[in-house]
């Protein structure tokens, strides 16, 4: 990890209440899917954690949904040129062994991790991709999620792709497609859901959790969270990727 003095090279809105952010980080920083960033914001004393969405040579992109006054601040005051301090490579990331066929199962920001995972396992790997959104004007990065073998575009009232939540249309292909593993990433009651409609199957599912976070690297224990075992876990530092049974949701 280390605290880059980057560059915006774009911040613009790309969805209703999405932003891509894209800054020079001035160096190549390799970064696995799944890893996260904690961007400083003038005037807030805690950085934001957001998700790697691409990692270019020395660009990074990261997307962010319009949710307080840090995100509105970060939409609304950085534009291309202006200076921002960011802190990466953070997190686990997802590591995966010799998997051939990988699900990816998205919802809301929960998406732009994935997208990274799309990135770096395809076209080596098979990835079926199951991406939910609210609606159609939340709809975003769909080129890049086309990237893998398949994309099943999903959203809450139809009005894109299928009526239908991702976790609805993976189990609807599961039998079909066999995954070796599945990396999921969404909100808790989706993940909760996906937990328990892939509950005795024989494949690992992977999730990458998405916790209020204070310094992003292991030293406030704000983000910790509860595993089954009875310890207590770290997201910033010992996830944010979790074995879905390792963790309580
Ligand atoms: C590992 C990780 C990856 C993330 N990736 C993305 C992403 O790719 N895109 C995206 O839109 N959002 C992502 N989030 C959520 C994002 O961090 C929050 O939406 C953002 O911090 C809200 O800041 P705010 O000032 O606008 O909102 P406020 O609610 O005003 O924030 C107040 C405080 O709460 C924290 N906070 C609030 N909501 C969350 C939340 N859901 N998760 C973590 N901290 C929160 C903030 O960091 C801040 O310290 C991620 C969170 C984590 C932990
Ligand atoms: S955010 Fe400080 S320990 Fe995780």
């Amino acid at each position: 990890m280390r605290e880059v003095n980057a560059v915006v090279l774009e911040n613009a809105r790309i969805a209703e209440d999405i932003y891509s952010l894209t800054f020079a980080c001035g160096e190549q920083i390799p970064v696995r899917a799944g890893q996260f960033c904690m961007v400083g914001i003038h005037g807030y004393p805690l950085r934001r954690p957001i998700a790697v969405c691409k990692a270019e040579g020395e660009r990074i992109t990261v997307c962010y949904r319009l949710k307080g006054k840090g995100t509105r601040t970060l939409a609304e005051t950085y534009k291309p040129g202006e200076a921002l301090s960011v802190l990466l490579p953070l997190g686990n990331g997802f590591r995966l062994g010799n998997e051939k066929k990988i699900a990816v199962v998205g919802g809301g920001v929960g998406v732009f991790p994935l997208v990274a995972a799309i990135r770096e396992f395809a076209p080596e790997r098979k990835v079926f991709a199951y991406m939910g959104f609210r609606n159609r004007a939340a709809v975003c990065m769909e080129y890049e999620m086309r990237r893998g073998e398949r994309l099943v575009l999903c959203t809450d009232d139809g009005s894109a792709g299928k009526h239908a939540t991702s976790v609805q249309a993976f189990m609807e292909d599961v039998e079909e497609i066999e995954p070796d593993a599945v990396l999921a990433c969404g909100p808790v009651p989706m993940l909760r859901a996906l937990k328990s409609a892939t509950a005795g199957r024989n494949f690992p599912v992977y999730v990458s959790l998405e916790e209020r976070m204070g310094c992003g690297i292991g030293a406030c224990l704000v983000c910790v969270c509860n595993k089954k075992d009875g310890s207590r876990a770290r997201v910033c530092k010992d996830g944010p990727v979790f074995e879905i049974g390792e963790v309580e949701l």
